[in-house]
C-alpha cells in the first residue's frame, strides 16, 4: 500500500529545525505509538536530479530532513527511531557519492551534536565497522560514549548494514560460541540467536517505513522486522519530515495488530 505524500509544510531546509509555534504533534494513546520506527531513506538522487541538481545535493537535503524527523520523533515521544543511511551494497556507487554521503554522516555529528545531545537524543552507530574509515569510527565511538547517558530518544544510525551480513554474522559467532563449549546448540532459540544481532538490546521494529514510492524492505533490519507493519510514502527523502513521521504514527496507531493471532 502506499499512502499519499502529506503536502510538504514549509520550512528551513538548512539546518536545526525549527517548528512552528503551535504546531504540535498528534495525540496518540500511549499504548497505540510505534515503540520502534525504522527507515529507509529514499529518493535523494531523484530528488536533486528531479531539480537539475547533483545527486550530492539531495544527500545534503536529505539531512536536514533527518533533523526534522529526529525534532518530530522527539515531540512525539518516540523511544527508538532506526535511520537506513548507508547500507552494504551502497558502495557500488560512485566514488565521489560514496565520499559525499560519508562527508555527511560525519558532518552530521560535528555540526549537530550539540542540538542532538542537548534534546536528550542517544545516538548509536550500527553495521559492520571494517570498512569505515579510522576517522569516522573514532568521531563515531566519542559521540556515542557522549550521548549514552540520554535516555529521551534512541536514534540508531546504521551503516554499513546489510540484514543478511548481520545475520550471517550471528550465525557465525554462535557457532564459534557453540564450538567452544560456551552455548549449548541444542538450547539455542530465537532469544539466543538475537543476542547476536549488532544491537540486542533494541526491540523489534513496530513500524518499518520507506520512502520515494519503492515498495521493498531492501535488506534493513529483517529479523527485527518480522511483524513489522509496513508503511510506503511516494514522499522523497529530502521531503520527508516530522509532519510526514506524525502521519505515519496517526496510520499505524490505527492498524490491527495480531501477530498470527485471531
Ligand atoms: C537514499 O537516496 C540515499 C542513501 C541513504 C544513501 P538515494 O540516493 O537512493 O536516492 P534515489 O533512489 O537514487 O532517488
Ligand atoms: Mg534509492
Amino acid at each position: 500500500m502506499v499512502i499519499p505524500s502529506v503536502p510538504a509544510a514549509p520550512r528551513a531546509r538548512s539546518s536545526a529545525p525549527s517548528p512552528r509555534p503551535g504546531d504540535g504533534p498528534p495525540r496518540i494513546p500511549e499504548g497505540r505509538l510505534p515503540g520502534h520506527v525504522a527507515v529507509v531513506l529514499d529518493g535523494n538522487g531523484r530528488w536533486a536530479t528531479g531539480r537539475g541538481l547533483p545527486r550530492t545535493d539531495g544527500h545534503r537535503a536529505g539531512v536536514a530532513a533527518v533533523l526534522d524527523t529526529v525534532d518530530g520523533a522527539l515531540q512525539l515521544g518516540l523511544r527508538h527511531l532506526s535511520l537506513f543511511a548507508f547500507s552494504t551494497e551502497n558502495w557500488r556507487r560512485e566514488r565521489t557519492e560514496v565520499g559525499e554521503v560519508m562527508r555527511l554522516i560525519n558532518a552530521f555529528v560535528t555540526d549537530h551534536g550539540d542540538w542532538l545531545d542537548q534534546r536528550g537524543v542517544r545516538v548509536t552507530w550500527s553495521g559492520e565497522r571494517g570498512r569505515l574509515g579510522a576517522d569516522m569510527l573514532r568521531g563515531f565511538d566519542a559521540f556515542q560514549a557522549r550521548t549514552a547517558g540520554n535516555s529521551r530518544l534512541d536514534l540508531t544510525v546504521w551503516i554499513n548494514y546489510g540484514a543478511r551480513d548481520e545475520l550471517w554474522r550471528a550465525a557465525r559467532h554462535l557457532a564459534l560460541d557453540s564450538a567452544a563449549g560456551r552455548v549449548d546448540p541444542a538450547l539455542i532459540d530465537a532469544e539466543t540467536f538475537s543476542r547476536y544481532l549488532y544491537r540486542p538490546d533494541l526491540p523489534d521494529v513496530d513500524l518499518f517505513i520507506r520512502t520515494s514510492g519503492e515498495q521493498r524492505l531492501s535488506n534493513f533490519l529483517l529479523w527485527q522486522s518480522a511483524y513489522a507493519e509496513l508503511l510506503f510514502t511516494e514522499t522523497l527523502w529530502p521531503d520527508f519530515g516530522r509532519h510526514d513521521l506524525w502521519a505515519a504514527a496517526v496510520a499505524y496507531s490505527r492498524r490491527d495488530r495480531r501477530f498470527g493471532g485471531h
